[in-house]
C-alpha cells in the first residue's frame, strides 16, 4: 500500500515537473533603487535567484534589476516600462515576475505556482490588499465599497502573463498615461491594468506570502520576506528640524510624543516664541508650500549655528515619527553619499517628470545631499511654492536619486491597507484629522527602548527594518 501510493506521489511530482515552464520563461524583476545599499540588496537577491536556478536547470531565468533598465526617472512606476518589456520578451518568455529585494523566493514552488495557470491568457497574479474605507492616497476610489478592489502587495511579488504584458504595452503606447500624480503605485498600476473592468482583476494566489521566511505558516508560500541578520545599531547623530509651523496646538503632541528621541531638535516659524522655543528663520509664514522656509533650514543646517551632523529631518507640525526607528534605518545608508530618503511620489513620470520626497512623511537628507542641493544654485520659484516638490525638481535635474522606503507615510494608519502595516515597523504618519494623534503614535510608533536601551529594538523590529 506504501509503495503504491509513494509511486503515485513520484508519478505526480514528475507530472508537475512535465508541465511546469521553463525557468527561461521566466522574467524576474527586482524593483531595485539607484542606492549604493539597496543595489547591494538587489544583487544579493539576484545571486540567490540565479542560484536557486543553477540547481533546476543549466540554462539561467533573467534577472533584471528595475533601476539598471534606463536613465529614465519614470521606469519605477513600471507602466512606461511595458513597451520595453514587451519588445523584449513578448516574444520568447510566458511571465513576468516582480519583486522587492526583500522578497525571498522559493524557486520550485513559484514554478509549480505559475504552472497552474494558462500562459496563454491574461493574468494579473499577486497577493490582494484591500482598502477597509476610502483614503485619500486613493484619491478615494471606489467610495461606495472600498474594499471591492484588490491590488498586489508588492513585498510577496507579483506577476503578469506575456500576454497581458504585450496589451497593455499597446495600450500604454496608443494612449500616453494620464495621471499626473504617481502617489501609492501599487493601486495605480492595478487600476490601469483593470481599466474600468476591460481588464483582468487581480488573482490572489495564496503562495505569495509576506511571512517571514521561517516561520511555520510560509511552509505551503512560494514567496516571503526574507530575515536577514538584524541591522546593527550604530552610534548615529540624527538631527531633526521641525520646519514649518502653523497651529501652535500641536507643539503639545510632540512634546508627549517623539521630541525626547530626538539628539537635537529645532522648531522654526515665523517669529521667536521662546516659550516652545521657536526660530525665526526670517521667512514669512505662507498657507501653503513653505519652500522659502525649508530652503531656509537647508542652509542653517550647514551654518555654523547647529551641531554638525551627518542626517537632516524634516517634518511638518503634524508628522509623527519614530526616531529609534529612524536611526536604525539610517545605519544602512552611507551619510557621505548624496541620500535623499522618505516616501517617493512621482510627478508627470510618464513624460520626463520627477520623483519628489513627500513631506509630511518626512524627509531625510545627508549632508551630502544638502551641499549638492544648495551648491546648484536651485531654489523655489516662490516662497509658497511646494517644498517637496521643488527639491524633487532640483534633485532630478542635479541626477540625484530619490530613495524611497515604504516606512514613511504621507497619511495616518487607516488610509493604508491593515495587510500592507501588517509586515511592516512603520517610522512615520501624518495628520491628525479624526484621529487621536497620542493613540496612534503609542500604538504604531512607539518602542519602549528606554526600559533597556542597550538592548535597541528587539529582533523582529531590526528584521523588518
Ligand atoms: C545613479 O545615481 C547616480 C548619482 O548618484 C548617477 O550618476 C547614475 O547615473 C545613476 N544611475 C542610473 C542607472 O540611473
Ligand atoms: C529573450 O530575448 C531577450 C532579448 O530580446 C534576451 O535577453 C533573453 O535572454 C531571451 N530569453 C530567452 C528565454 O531566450
Ligand atoms: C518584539 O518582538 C515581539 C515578538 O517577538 C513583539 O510582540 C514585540 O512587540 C516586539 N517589540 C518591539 C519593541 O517591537
Amino acid at each position: 500500500y506504501f509503495i503504491i501510493l509513494l509511486t503515485w506521489i513520484l508519478a505526480l511530482s514528475h507530472l508537475c515537473l512535465l508541465y511546469s515552464p521553463d525557468l527561461r520563461e521566466i522574467v524576474f524583476i527586482i524593483q531595485s533603487q539607484n542606492n549604493s545599499f539597496h543595489v547591494r540588496q538587489a544583487d544579493k537577491r539576484r545571486a540567490d535567484l540565479l542560484k536557486q536556478a543553477q540547481g533546476l536547470t543549466k540554462k539561467p531565468p533573467v534577472v533584471l534589476l528595475l533601476h539598471s533598465l534606463s536613465h529614465n526617472e519614470g521606469d519605477w512606476s513600471i507602466l512606461p516600462l511595458l513597451p520595453y518589456l514587451s519588445y523584449s520578451f513578448g516574444k520568447n518568455s510566458s511571465w513576468i515576475v516582480f519583486l522587492e529585494e526583500e522578497t525571498n523566493v522559493k524557486m520550485n514552488t513559484l514554478i509549480q505556482v505559475l504552472a497552474k495557470f494558462d500562459k496563454n491568457k491574461d493574468w494579473f497574479l499577486g497577493k490582494p490588499l484591500h482598502d477597509e474605507e476610502s483614503t485619500i492616497i486613493h484619491h478615494y476610489a471606489f467610495a461606495e465599497n472600498p474594499s471591492i478592489f484588490k491590488y498586489p502587495d508588492f513585498a510577496a511579488a507579483w506577476a503578469l502573463s506575456i500576454p497581458l504584458v504585450v496589451r497593455l504595452a499597446n495600450k500604454v503606447r496608443d494612449e500616453p498615461l494620464k495621471s499626473d500624480f504617481t502617489i501609492d503605485l501599487k493601486h495605480e498600476v492595478a487600476l490601469y491594468i483593470w481599466d474600468s473592468g476591460k481588464g483582468p482583476d487581480l488573482t490572489a494566489v495564496p503562495e505569495l506570502c509576506t511571512e517571514p521566511e521561517n516561520s511555520p505558516q510560509a511552509l505551503y508560500c512560494a514567496t516571503t520576506l526574507s530575515s536577514e541578520p538584524p541591522l546593527t545599531r550604530s552610534l548615529l547623530d540624527v538631527k531633526p528640524c521641525i520646519g514649518f509651523f502653523l497651529p501652535f496646538a500641536l507643539v503639545p503632541v510632540i512634546k508627549k510624543t517623539w521630541e525626547k528621541d530626538a539628539l537635537f531638535l529645532e522648531y522654526y516659524s515665523d517669529h521667536a516664541d521662546p516659550t516652545i522655543p521657536t526660530i525665526n528663520l526670517g521667512v514669512p509664514n505662507t498657507e501653503r508650500g513653505h519652500c522659502g522656509k525649508t530652503f531656509a533650514i537647508l542652509q542653517r543646517f550647514l551654518s555654523s549655528a547647529v551641531p554638525n551632523t551627518k542626517w537632516l529631518l524634516i517634518v511638518d507640525d503634524d508628522t509623527l515619527i519614530s526616531i529609534p526607528r529612524l536611526q536604525v534605518l539610517l545605519s544602512c545608508y552611507d551619510p557621505s553619499e548624496p541620500v535623499c530618503l522618505g516616501e517617493r511620489y512621482g510627478y508627470g513620470l510618464s513624460q520626463g517628470g520627477y520623483s519628489y520626497i513627500t513631506g509630511g512623511g518626512g524627509m531625510v537628507f545627508s549632508r551630502e545631499a544638502v551641499v549638492r542641493l544648495l551648491n546648484s544654485g536651485c531654489k523655489c520659484y516662490s516662497n509658497d511654492a511646494p517644498d517637496d516638490m521643488v527639491l524633487g525638481m532640483c534633485l532630478n535635474a542635479l541626477g540625484l536619486p530619490v530613495t524611497h522606503s515604504p516606512l514613511f507615510h504621507q497619511a495616518r494608519p487607516e488610509d493604508y491597507a491593515r495587510d500592507f502595516l501588517a509586515h511592516q515597523v512603520p517610522i512615520s504618519f501624518h495628520k491628525h484629522w479624526n484621529i487621536d494623534p497620542i493613540a496612534v503614535f503609542n500604538k504604531w510608533l512607539k518602542d519602549d527602548l528606554r526600559a533597556n536601551p542597550s538592548d535597541g529594538l528587539n529582533k523582529s523590529t531590526k528584521t523588518e527594518l
